[in-house]
């Protein structure tokens, strides 16, 4: 077994983790753990690109009240205008770290527009923004005397007090967090990782949906990690549906159709070619993304088809290839040619709101331990993101995190006495099958029970048949050798359990969250965020 000690352990290879090791690693040791290929993130697929501030008519103000708004007056909007005011200046160091980002001929950038902005203000590398900005972090990264990353290694659980056999519950105070567990799925062994500082920056979860725009990585680990330590989780309730993927029952995951398709004037129609979003909002195609994808969800329920069409088929030949070549060629090697056809599209899960609750610079209810990125819930976002909001929170505390934890790692102790991970009479389960059935059956709990329209009913069903899948999946995980498919769907099955009480405990309509039992939203009527108040498994 391995033991290995360092000053910052970063759990996450995306834009979250591999920016915060670039800025702590001039002063301590860094290992990056990552459970697949290092680019493998759902920062690579990225399209449309990272909202900022950068010329005038746009200001402050303007990107702080689209926040507010398509966040349905639920974000922080102290953390608002902290992610707002600090991006130009987040933006410009992505630059000097080698990001390409478009620029027209004037030498300006080319600013994109997306649903719910109220001027043009996405930066954006052609329609594949994240691999140039995970390309060139990885970059940097790669020539870093104190970066190590530690690719195909899966995080099992982060260490607390709890593994020195010290009992801790959700009232305990002073939880603290001392490193993580690590699992090398070729050898099976689970190596001890100590650190002085832990970053939590797993990114999301939509694996808890069967039809989804992330990528298989997107399993919510951190967030079930906190959850089981005993730390806080919140506003797991809002999960983001984007409106516009491909639609191709054969391909997993979903390839997403970038809303800036929308923002250049695409159009979403019926199958025979009807507009339809003027029926629902004054603002058409690029309404916010949660009443777009209740309209299809509607459209499609009314008409009974799979999907409902984008039309691009007005729009400059040249220069939609231009500025979409990866969807271009995407749908033409199925035989769509967005120049001449409408492409199909479904919504499909993309994005969860809520996670590891964090404060101003990152830091959990966990002692020593931060979270930045999609796992983590700053209180940007409330009820609804605003499009390629993502990217900027990332950035913007993935630095805060960084600034906090430079001054403070000096001063925290190394917790030598902590065991190794004890695996004792485990068996190797051989029955795959076990595992990828409970998978395929959360996944369609979650998507027809507490998808983009809910009900009590449905959220009571979907509880009471998760629950059987919970037993099924403890007994199994408590007997055998781990591996990374059961670990994840034991996090899975976590992550839909607290969507499902979340989204149980807010009892009104809300961005996001829609439910057929709350049809009217009351604006005044606010529960507070906070996610400690649930029962333990
Ligand atoms: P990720 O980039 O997902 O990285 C997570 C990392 O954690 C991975 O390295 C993974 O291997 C690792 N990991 C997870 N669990 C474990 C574990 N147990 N052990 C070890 N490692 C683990 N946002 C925008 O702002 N603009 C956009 O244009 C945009 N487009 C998008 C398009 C698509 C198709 C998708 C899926 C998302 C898009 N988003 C966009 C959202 C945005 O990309 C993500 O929210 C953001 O990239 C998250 O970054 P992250 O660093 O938090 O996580
Ligand atoms: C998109 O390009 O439509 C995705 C943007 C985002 O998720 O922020």
């Amino acid at each position: 077994m391995m033991r290995k000690v360092v000053d910052f352990l970063v759990i996450g290879s995306g834009i979250a983790g591999l920016s915060y090791a670039l800025k702590v690693a001039d002063h301590g040791k860094v290992c990056i753990i990552t459970k697949a290929k290092a680019d493998e993130t759902a920062t690579k697929y990225a399209q449309g690109g990272i909202a900022a501030v950068m010329y005038t008519p746009d200001t402050y103000e303007k990107h702080i009240r689209d926040t507010i708004n398509a966040g349905d007056d639920l974000s922080n909007p102290d953390i608002v205008r902290i992610a707002i005011t600090e991006s130009t200046e987040r933006v410009k160091e992505l630059v000097d770290w080698g990001v390409d980002f478009d620029k027209k001929k004037s030498g300006r950038y080319d600013l994109h527009k997306e649903g719910g902005h109220s001027e043009f203000r996405v930066l954006h590398h052609k329609d594949k923004t994240g691999a140039e900005i995970e390309r060139a972090l990885l970059d940097k990264i790669k020539s870093h005397p104190n970066i190590e990353i530690l690719e195909n290694h899966f995080t099992v659980d982060i260490i607390t007090q709890h593994h020195l056999g010290i009992d801790v519950n959700r009232r305990t105070e002073g939880i603290t967090c001392y490193g993580a567990y690590v699992l090398n799925p070729d050898t099976r062994e689970i190596h001890t990782i100590l650190s002085r500082i832990t970053l939590l920056a797993t990114g999301g979860a939509g694996m808890v949906y069967g039809n989804t725009t992330n990528p298989e990585i997107a399993t919510g680990d951190g967030i079930a990690m906190v959850y089981r330590a005993k730390g806080a989780v919140e506003n797991m309730e809002f999960i983001q549906f984007h409106p516009t993927t491909l639609y191709d029952p054969d391909e997993k995951p979903s390839f997403l159709i970038t809303e800036a398709l929308r923002g250049f004037g695409g159009i979403l129609k019926t199958k025979e070619g009807y507009e339809f979003m003027h029926k629902y909002d004054s603002r058409g195609s690029l309404a916010p993304r949660d009443i777009v994808a209740r309209a299809i969800d509607n459209e499609m329920k009314i008409s009974g088809d799979d999907f409902v069409c984008l039309d691009c088929r007005h729009l400059d030949r040249n220069e939609l290839i231009k500025h979409f070549p990866t969807i271009y060629a995407k749908c033409l090697s199925i035989g769509i040619d967005i120049t001449r056809d409408m492409i199909p599209v479904v919504p499909g899960a993309h994005y969860i709101c809520g996670g590891i609750k964090v404060d101003e610079f990152a830091r959990s209810s966990i002692l020593h331990l931060y979270a930045t990125g999609e796992c983590a819930s700053t209180g940007l976002h409330g009820a609804n993101r605003l499009a390629s909001n993502s990217l900027l929170e990332s950035a913007v505390f993935s630095h805060r995190a960084a600034l906090d934890s430079k001054e403070k790692f000096r001063n925290i102790k190394l917790r030598e006495d902590i065991p190794e991970w004890n695996a004792e009479g485990m068996i190797l389960n051989e029955e795959m099958v076990l595992i990828t059935q409970s998978l395929k059956e959360v996944q369609s709990i979650m998507t027809s029970y507490v998808g983009i329209v809910r009900s009590n009913l449905r959220l009571q069903r979907a509880l009471e048949r998760l629950a059987i899948i919970y037993r099924e999946t403890e007994d199994l995980y408590n007997k055998s050798i781990l591996t990374v498919k059961l670990c994840e769907l034991r996090n899975i099955i976590m992550v839909g359990y607290l969507i499902i009480k979340m989204a149980m405990a807010r009892k009104e309509s809300r961005g996001l969250h829609y439910s057929i039992d709350y049809p009217h939203p009351k604006k005044d009527d606010h529960i507070p965020t906070g996610g400690n108040g649930l029962s333990d498994y």
